[in-house]
């Protein structure tokens, strides 16, 4: 079968479409045919060797790339229960040891990465919900806010920040998106009931809509401290990018949320993508051998929705 390969780090031209054997899925696990696979930011980063270079992948003569997917199981190994062979799923590949990644013909997923793809939505629309929804969701958890809160979300055009606004807003807070300019009216689509273009002087600007500031933050893009400025006295702070969280300043409770994959956790997303509560934003689709362009495309900015590899 053919997988996205990186064999040395550097730019999109170190990307490989090559010859590999179709993986087996052992226990727990299931064989997805891949029908669809987002390219994220962490994918840039695995390919220039960022991960590797902070320690979190072994070194290893090859390393295929990809985390989302969306696909049909073609079989399940021992031990696996409510996942059978045709249905549609979809998946999070987030372990670093192992060596293929979910761009590729076939994938090999812990089967508690896995639930039922979203129902009357393509494949490429599908891909796009595991590692950004969940991302969100989890953060949110973690930043656990009684509905009436207020929160700012930083990157809220993006696909960690859109999630992010919308599950908010149904969480019954007031959310502030930071964004640029000319996307205020689709973050205001998102859910966001205040909106302040993208400043150095964040906090500023925030208090100035906000008296007193918002009680918490979620910052999908590296603006750290100067976000953390907008929060209360004592309120929370989630970062989402390696050595974006500020010191916890004022009393603050201040973390770094790391994804995990959680079958019954994206379950309930998929509930609310069928519910139209979630939108699932794909800026375009391309065949596997297309991925230096996704990649070079991704890293300009600008996208809104994310690219989706289909092999
Ligand atoms: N911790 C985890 O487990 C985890 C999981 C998923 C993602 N992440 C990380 O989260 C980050 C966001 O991922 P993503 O997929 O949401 O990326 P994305 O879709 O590219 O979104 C980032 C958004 O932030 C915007 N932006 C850039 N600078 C900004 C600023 N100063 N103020 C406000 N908005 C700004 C971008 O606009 P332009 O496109 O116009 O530049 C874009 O809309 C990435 O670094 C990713 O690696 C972490």
């Amino acid at each position: 079968m053919r997988a996205v390969v990186v064999r040395a780090f550097g730019g999109p031209e170190v990307l490989e479409v090559a010859d590999v054997p179709v993986p087996v899925a052992g226990p727990h696990q299931v064989l997805i045919r891949v029908e669809a696979a987002t390219v994220n930011p962490v994918d840039l980063a695995t390919r220039s060797g960022v991960l590797a270079q902070a320690g979190l992948m072994p070194a290893r003569d090859m390393i295929g790339i990809g985390w989302d997917v969306a696909g049909t199981i073609e079989a399940a190994g021992p031990g696996v229960t409510g996942l059978v062979p045709g249905q549609r799923v979809i998946g999070l590949s987030d372990r670093l040891d192992v060596p293929l990644g979910t761009q590729a013909d076939h994938a090999v997923l812990d089967a508690d990465a896995v639930t039922g793809a979203p129902a009357g939505l393509s494949s490429a629309e599908a891909a796009t919900l595991p590692l950004n929804g969940l991302t969100a969701a989890q953060a949110l958890d973690r930043l656990d806010l009684v509905p009436g809160r207020t929160l700012l979300v930083t990157g809220a055009a993006g696909a960690v920040g859109g999630f992010a606004v919308q599950l908010a807003a149904a969480r019954g807070l007031h959310v502030v998106a930071v964004a640029a300019t000319e996307d205020e009216p689709l973050v205001r689509d998102l859910g966001a009931e205040l909106f302040v273009p993208r400043t150095a002087r964040l906090g500023e600007a925030v208090r100035a809509l906000v008296p007193g500031g918002v009680r918490a933050a979620l910052d999908a893009v590296v603006i750290g401290a100067a976000a953390l400025d907008a929060v209360q006295s004592g309120g929370a702070f989630a970062a989402v990018v390696s050595g974006a969280a500020p010191p916890p300043l004022r009393g603050t409770r201040v973390f770094n949320h790391w994804i995990r994959a959680d079958a019954t956790r994206l379950s309930d997303l998929v509930a609310l993508v069928e519910k139209d509560a979630l939108t699932l934003r794909v800026a375009g689709a391309m065949p596997l051998d297309e991925v230096a362009t996704a990649h070079r495309s991704l890293a300009e900015g600008g996208l809104r929705g994310r690219l989706v590899l289909v092999p």
